[in-house]
């Protein structure tokens, strides 16, 4: 038995599904899942129901995470047709702009090439104008703002990147209008050869774009579904053996591991038209650990793109006095009633892995201790929310 101590691990994508969807996960429910995986800050994405696209419901929303969450959680605004960049005003308290371009769960797809050209221009500006008004202030360390510098003056005044959610066709879309903007672009979910290849060659090119793959991308394929069935359904869809061969040749070009946690109740999974989504938090570490095991990844790889990397992209406080310990030798089948999630299930069931989190400590006080959640609701801190 090998007990490893490491930082506490960030999910940069997570549905945390509140307000709205409660019965499917809630802050506390998603949080203490994220704490059990030896997660300590999660992302939540805007598609809940009112979507976070405007000051009222982000601030509605940070109110809900800041009285039930057990770890931190970071809040993105999303980009609706109806609200348009209502969220401006409150963009820096973000993690980053979620524009989903492609299928997806809810109702927040854009498909107008128009709306995308506001979306990154507003963003842009908004990021700029900040940079500005934080410089004349002497707070920042933009020394200018002219057109070259403004790339890194938006990261430099902690002003997320647009993230996207875009398949096929609407990946080089994205990439053009980032780079047209200027505006920094991280790729949820990359999932096809053809997708992370073009990725690859952007970033030879100097396009300022960050991508991320989730586990179920990398461990299971289309291959799984007849298994799987509803269980292994998800947008983007499980796709080719070859495609995911893809992304393990790739995987220097990939910058974050994220699981996408999409929890839906098992009755939602067994209807006739399944909502698409699995639930993932708190087996991202166990499963990257296997492949540790395996040979496949190492220890440093995990922490580039679980720690370090979204902490950089996204601008993340550091969390001090927080580790995890994971016994990496204890090896056990992961089962849907050993989930904390409120959905109850993981399509990695009957997988054996490795890495076992015995203890999670958050900012000097023990969180978890490998069976219960000790840490008291409203102990997780929402993030930018003093600027
Ligand atoms: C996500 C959800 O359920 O919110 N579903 C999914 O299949 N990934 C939405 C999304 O991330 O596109
Ligand atoms: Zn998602």
């Amino acid at each position: 038995m090998a007990t490893v101590r490491l930082p506490g691990l960030i999910d940069a994508h997570v549905h945390l599904r509140e307000p709205g969807y409660t019965h499917k996960e809630d802050f506390y429910t998603g949080t203490a899942a994220a704490l059990a995986g030896g997660v300590t800050a999660v992302l939540d994405m805007p598609n809940t129901v009112p979507p976070t696209d405007t000051p009222a419901r982000f601030a509605e929303k940070a109110a809900l995470a800041a009285s039930k969450a057990v770890c931190d959680v970071g809040l993105f605004v999303g980009a609706t047709t109806d609200q348009l960049d209502a969220y401006l005003p409150i963009a820096q308290r973000a993690c980053g702009l979620k524009i989903y371009v492609s299928e997806t769960f809810g109702s927040l797809r854009i498909e107008d090439l128009g709306l995308l050209h506001r979306f990154f221009r507003s963003w842009r500006e908004r990021a700029a104008g900040d940079a500005l008004s934080l410089s004349k202030g002497g707070k920042s360390q933009v020394a200018d703002t002219d057109e070259r510098t403004t790339q890194f003056a938006i990261r430099n005044s902690q002003f997320g990147p647009v993230a996207v959610h875009a398949e096929e066709l609407m990946l080089p879309v994205c990439l053009n209008l980032s780079h047209l903007y200027g505006v920094p672009l991280h790729i949820v979910h990359v999932t096809r050869r053809s997708e992370i290849e073009l990725i690859r060659r952007a970033k030879e090119q100097g396009y300022p774009v960050t991508c991320e793959v989730t586990p179920h991308h990398l461990f299971l394929s289309s291959d799984d579904l007849s298994r799987l069935g509803a269980r292994g359904d998800m947008r983007p869809r499980l796709a080719a053996p070859d495609d995911v061969a893809a992304l393990w040749e790739n995987l220097p070009i990939v910058d974050i591991f994220a699981t996408d946690h999409a929890p839906h109740t098992l009755t939602e999974k067994a209807l006739p038209t399944p909502p698409p989504g699995v639930p993932g938090v708190e087996t991202l570490l166990p499963l990257l650990l296997t492949a540790v095991h395996d040979g496949r990844l190492t220890l440093d790889d995990i922490l580039l793109r679980c720690v370090e990397n979204p902490r950089r992209i996204y601008g993340l406080p550091p969390q001090p006095d927080t580790f995890v310990e994971v016994d990496v030798d204890a090896r056990y089948e992961l089962t849907d009633a050993s989930q904390r999630t409120k959905a109850g299930w993981t399509p990695f069931a009957g997988h054996s892995v490795f890495g076992k989190v015995e203890k999670v400590t958050l900012r000097g006080q023990v969180a978890y201790d490998g069976h219960r959640i000790l840490a008291e609701p409203g102990s997780g801190k929402v993030l930018f929310q003093s600027v």
